[in-house]
């Protein structure tokens, strides 16, 4: 009982000490008031009103950190440098279902980064981004982020477009609506500009980007953006990914677009475009599937590409054969053709490139043998798709040892068929299974694990 008594007293000497150290320290460089008052308002305002900060962090800088708040000094006071809200670690700050923007949040005279994610819930009323003040925070804000926050609607305010100093503008996941303002084209610091997961409508303005020319990364995608794409894209001169997929952008392709001599993923999927494709000798990663694209993209001259890893064109009304060339791009590791009108043969070069890990060639009216070693078919398993092609059949040939590494739901060709027995047919009509569930699960993982 003494122990246990004698221990927290040994405990209590020893917080006091450290409260009283702490405390000198706080007085050597103390937290301006107005400051602290401001962080404390807006952390309330998003956690909720029972978030005491004068009394859980009273140096809330200094010995009492709040989790997510960085600081730095200066001219000897302490300030806000970064703001972070939201479930990133177990013993983050987390929103309240009431949550919103305090105004003294454009009273943090050094804020650099402020990110509010998972917050602002569904709700009857739906909140909106502040609609102005932005330029108060301008001379200091790098990075804004508000993600995930589905009760976020309303439009982009122009005055967002007064932060001069911003490199990142994530606002990603949210329930944004409109056009996207003029006014963002001020943004001419940015490196990272992430619009996706909303519902922005309308077209992009063409000015948007005249500015921005050290973007490396723009994301549009899965909003409701339409008409043509901007030929002022070719003004992003460094960027390396451009993501526009899902959305409802239609025509062909400006030719200026060769000008973004740096990029490395184009990925256009699901939109309603066609047209030529420009010379990108960069892409490592090229996405245009569901697109009415028809006809000849084949005819491009694949071999310029050298670079290329991932070239997803299913779905696009592609005809005519399977062009050579793209049998030579050796980086290659994920081609998806499927769902066109392909006629022709398939090349038995594709065993060849050496990073190849899918190929999907189902559903198009390729013909002939697949005369690939058996060998290739155990590497490809399930990422190797070639069913729903009528005149297409696979050769024996090659040492495929009693069908355990054939190709899924082709039939043996007939030359073979003749020596085969009863027996390991049906064994080939029991593998068959239903290859398209198979095939749709797959391409998922195959497609995210490849773009990481
Ligand atoms: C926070 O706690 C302090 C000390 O317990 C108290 O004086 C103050 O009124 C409280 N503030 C709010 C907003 O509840
Ligand atoms: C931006 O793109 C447009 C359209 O291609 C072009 O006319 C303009 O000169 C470009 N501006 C800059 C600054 O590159
Ligand atoms: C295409 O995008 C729309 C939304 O724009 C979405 O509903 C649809 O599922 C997408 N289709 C594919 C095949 O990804
Ligand atoms: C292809 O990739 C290599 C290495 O990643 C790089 O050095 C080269 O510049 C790239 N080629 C083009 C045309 O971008
Ligand atoms: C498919 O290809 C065959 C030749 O292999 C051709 O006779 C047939 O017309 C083609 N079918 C379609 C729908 O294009």
């Amino acid at each position: 009982m003494w122990k246990i008594t004698s221990l927290s007293f040994l405990l209590l000497v020893n917080l006091l000490l450290q409260r009283a150290s702490a405390e000198t320290e706080s007085s050597v460089a103390p937290m301006d008031k107005a400051e602290k008052e401001a962080l404390y308002s807006v952390i309330r305002d998003l956690v909720g009103v029972r978030w005491n900060g004068s009394d859980l962090y009273p140096d809330p800088c200094g010995w009492t950190q709040i989790q997510g708040v960085s600081c730095d000094l200066f001219d000897g006071l302490w300030y806000v440098t970064s703001l972070n809200v939201g479930p990133i670690l177990d013993n983050s700050l987390e929103c309240s279902s009431d949550a919103k923007f305090n105004p003294k949040l454009f009273h943090l005279r050094h804020l650099k980064s402020l990110s509010v994610s998972d917050c602002f819930s569904s709700r009857r009323q739906p909140l909106t981004i502040p609609s102005s003040d932005w330029e108060r925070l301008a001379p200091t804000l790098e990075s804004l982020e508000l993600r995930s926050n589905r009760g976020l609607a309303g439009q982009i305010p122009a005055n967002l477009g007064q932060l001069g100093n911003l490199n990142s503008l994530v606002l990603a996941d949210n329930a944004l609506t409109g056009e996207l303002p003029v006014a963002l084209a001020g943004l001419v610091r940015l490196k990272r500009l992430m619009l996706s997961l909303n519902k922005f409508s309308g077209r992009v303005p063409a000015p948007l980007f005249a500015g921005m020319a050290q973007l490396l990364i723009l994301d549009l995608s899965s909003n409701y953006l339409t008409g043509p794409l901007p030929a002022s894209l070719a003004n992003l001169s460094s960027l390396l990914k451009l993501d526009l997929s899902n959305n409802q952008f239609q025509g062909s392709l400006p030719p200026e677009l060769r000008k973004l001599t740096h990029l490395s993923l184009l990925d256009l999927r699901n939109n309603s475009l066609s047209g030529e494709l420009p010379r990108l000798e960069s892409l490592q990663d090229l996405l245009l599937a569901y697109n009415p694209w028809g006809g000849n993209l084949l005819e491009f001259e694949w071999a310029n590409l050298q670079n290329l890893s991932t070239l997803y064109l299913s779905h696009m009304g592609l005809r005519g054969a399977i062009p050579d060339a793209i049998t030579s791009l050796k980086r290659l590791r994920y081609l998806a053709l499927d769902g066109n009108q392909l006629s022709g043969g398939v090349s038995a070069k594709f065993s060849h490139l050496p990073y190849l890990t899918a190929l999907y060639l189902n559903g198009n009216n390729l013909s002939g043998q697949l005369e690939f070693p058996g060998g290739f078919y155990e590497r490809m398993g399930k990422r190797f798709a070639s069913w729903n092609n009528p005149n297409l059949c696979y050769s024996t040939a090659l040492a495929i040892a009693s069908g355990i590494n054939a190709p899924c739901g082709v039939p043996r060709c007939e030359r073979d068929q003749q020596h085969s027995t009863e027996e390991s047919k049906s064994s080939q009509l029991t593998e068959n299974g239903s290859p398209e569930e198979h095939s749709a699960l797959w391409r998922g993982i195959i497609i995210l694990v490849v773009l990481l």
